[in-house]
């Protein structure tokens, strides 16, 4: 499989995606900020079956990350990262600079993701969803995708991105990639590789949290988070951040009452890397 092409250029990358849509190419497009694994490669996989062209992008958006979080530490790992694309057939990876996105040194104008984006991954990171937003809605006009492929590991971001959809109207379509797992339940992401084996171990207690919950979830939802809480308190190396059961309509925690498909959602702390997950579960 050939390399796929390094743009790092706005102009540039505008430029070679023009040319293939006016030979009547459709294009996929896979945000990422690199570091990339299977969970990743399972949406490059997906992008190449839905479209003729593959666009990667790789971005370590500052916009996104607040004071005290890990930006600098973030891994970079770009040439493992198009050795791993190449063998996937990607045609174009965009990989600017923070300079070429943000010229001004920060944007002024920002995408606003709302109440739910102050709730959850939105209260312990502030303007976390703003950021994420702002540099989702620059990429989509850069690469003007047919199809944006996003996973469900980060399901609250999808739930803000398909809404930023809907209401700001941008012409693409979204599809969402199941969550990759290693083989005993741990979520890929790009911040495993700062656990150690005693760390790597204790995060399990997400994945088992939400196998918990989804084993709990026809006793309704007080037993469901009990269930889901107590297989936390199997480890102390983790620090549970919170454990809610939302309404996959409204993002919003569901009540007892609730009945039917429901996300359970999981954010904890193992050591100093701060881990997500979720699943859907249904309730009744
Ligand atoms: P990043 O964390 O690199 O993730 C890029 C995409 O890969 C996201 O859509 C994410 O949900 C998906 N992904 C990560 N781990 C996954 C897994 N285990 N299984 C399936 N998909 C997985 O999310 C971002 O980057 C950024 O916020 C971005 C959208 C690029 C904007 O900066």
């Amino acid at each position: 499989m050939s390399a796929p092409q390094l743009l790092t250029t706005i102009r540039a990358t505008r430029a070679a995606l023009e040319r293939k849509r006016a030979g009547g190419l459709t294009v996929a497009f896979v945000p990422t900020m690199g570091a990339l694994h299977e969970g990743h490669l399972s949406l490059v996989r997906r992008a190449r079956e839905l479209a003729d062209t593959v666009v990667v992008s790789i971005f370590v958006n500052p916009l996104q990350f607040g004071a005290g979080e890990d930006l600098d530490a973030y891994p970079r790992t770009l040439d493992a990262d198009i050795e791993a694309l190449a063998a996937e057939g990607v045609d174009f990876v965009f990989a600017p600079t923070a300079r070429e996105m943000y010229p001004a040194g920060a944007s002024s104008t920002m995408v606003t993701a709302g109440h739910i984006g102050t709730l959850l991954e939105g209260a312990t990171r502030p303007g976390h969803f703003d950021g994420m937003l702002t540099v989702v809605a620059k990429l989509f006009n850069i690469v003007n995708p047919d199809v944006a492929l996003f996973g469900q590991k980060d399901a609250q971001q999808v739930f803000l991105v398909r809404r930023m959809v809907a209401d700001l109207n941008l012409p693409l379509d979204l599809e969402i990639v199941p969550t990759v797992r290693e083989a005993d339940g741990l979520a890929l992401s790009s911040r495993n590789r700062f656990l150690d084996e005693g760390a790597r171990q204790a995060a399990l207690a997400l994945s088992a949290a939400l196998q918990a919950a989804d084993a709990a979830a026809g006793d309704g939802l007080v037993e469901l988070l009990a269930e889901a809480t107590a297989s936390f308190g199997d480890h102390d190396a983790v620090t549970l951040d919170y454990l809610v059961v939302v309404d996959p309509a409204t993002f919003l925690p569901v009540d007892e009452h609730f009945r039917g498909r429901a996300i359970a959602l999981v954010a904890a702390r193992v050591g100093a890397t701060r881990l997500i997950d979720n699943a859907s579960i249904t309730i009744g």
